[in-house]
């Protein structure tokens, strides 16, 4: 492989699985991670510290390692977008900006990831279709429906290779809960492990899409080496796995954790939440590059608990 990998949002939930991945797929000397915050070099290999916002800091690790894919994964969740619009906003909009302007300078693949917050209330919540209403009432979603526009632009105007999946709420371990509403989910997880008390902030009867973390690497690892034809939108797949509400969850995660304790007091998240869909016809992406899920609820719980519990021995 002659151009490098660079991965910016190295260490947040996503990032902090993808490199991992990256390495067994391309080799570590490949990857460069850059981070800006919670950075940690344990296991990483290249790693750089740097504001994903700055574009000329970017633009010397791009000329640095010679890279020719970025994974662009940085961005401000939706509870966080509410607390503080403007950096939202600056972070996911003018900071994707600046890497599709540079993937057009150095004639770059860039991944961006959208999400199920680019839908809204007005937005059809069951099986909810590819092309449909884009109305979110976060700026989280408000940043996501800007940058698919700008992905679907860049692609349009420069002929950019930009790819992109709107991801369902992921189900992930290695990293704590973060300012995301579907993250409800791994707040429970490390309670329930760690022997406290849960409190959910959704009620028992909210229904996400959601998908656990290793399909949602495959499907981004795969939209990426599909061939440039096989990518029909330039905007944002629809991506979906499974959908179940907050009860279930806790049912499942109690086959694993049988004293799980949760009660349940939705707050100010559960307006984002019901705003968002239930469930993703996802099936463009299946017809367009192959996209096919693997892992259930059952198997899902029983990984995740299992993996938490032993990277805390
Ligand atoms: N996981 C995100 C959130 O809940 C949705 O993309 O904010």
């Amino acid at each position: 492989m002659s151009k490098k990998i660079l991965v910016t949002g190295a260490f947040g939930q996503i990032g902090s699985e993808l490199v991992p991945a990256l390495y067994k797929e391309y080799g570590k000397d490949n990857v460069v991670a850059m981070g800006h915050s919670n950075i940690s070099s344990d296991s990483y290999g290249i790693v750089e510290k740097a504001d994903a916002k700055d574009k000329d800091a970017v633009l010397q690790i791009i000329k640095k390692y010679d890279i020719g894919i970025i994974y662009h994964l940085v961005s401000l969740l939706s509870v966080i977008g509410e607390k503080d619009p403007k950096v939202t906003w600056d972070i996911n909009v003018n900071g994707l900006k600046n890497i599709l302007e540079l993937g057009v300078e150095f004639g770059l693949q860039i991944f961006w990831p959208s999400s199920i917050a680019a839908f809204g209330p007005t937005t059809p919540r069951e099986n909810t279709p590819q092309e449909t209403i884009l109305e979110p009432t976060t700026m989280y979603g408000v940043t996501k429906v800007t940058g698919e526009n700008l992905c679907r632009y860049f692609n349009l105007k420069y002929n950019l290779d930009v790819r992109s999946v709107r991801y369902p709420g992921i189900l992930s371990w290695k990293t704590p809960p973060s300012a995301g509403t579907t993250e409800y989910t791994i707040a429970m997880l490390y309670d329930g492990v760690q022997g406290r008390e849960n409190t959910c902030w959704l009620s028992s009867e909210t229904m996400l899409p959601m998908m656990y973390v290793d399909d949602a690497i495959k499907a981004t690892i795969d939209i990426m080496k599909a061939t440039s034809s096989e990518i029909k939108i330039r905007g944002s797949y629809n991506l979906a796995a499974i959908s179940f509400t907050a009860g279930e969850w806790e049912k499942a995660l109690r086959k694993n954790i049988p004293n799980l304790k949760v009660v349940y007091k939705p707050d100010e998240r559960q307006k984002i939440a019901d705003s968002w869909p239930k469930s993703i016809d996802d099936s463009r992406a299946r017809e367009d590059w192959g996209w096919k899920h693997e892992y259930d609820l059952t198997k899902i719980t029983r990984l995740m608990v299992e993996n938490l519990r032993k990277a805390q021995l």
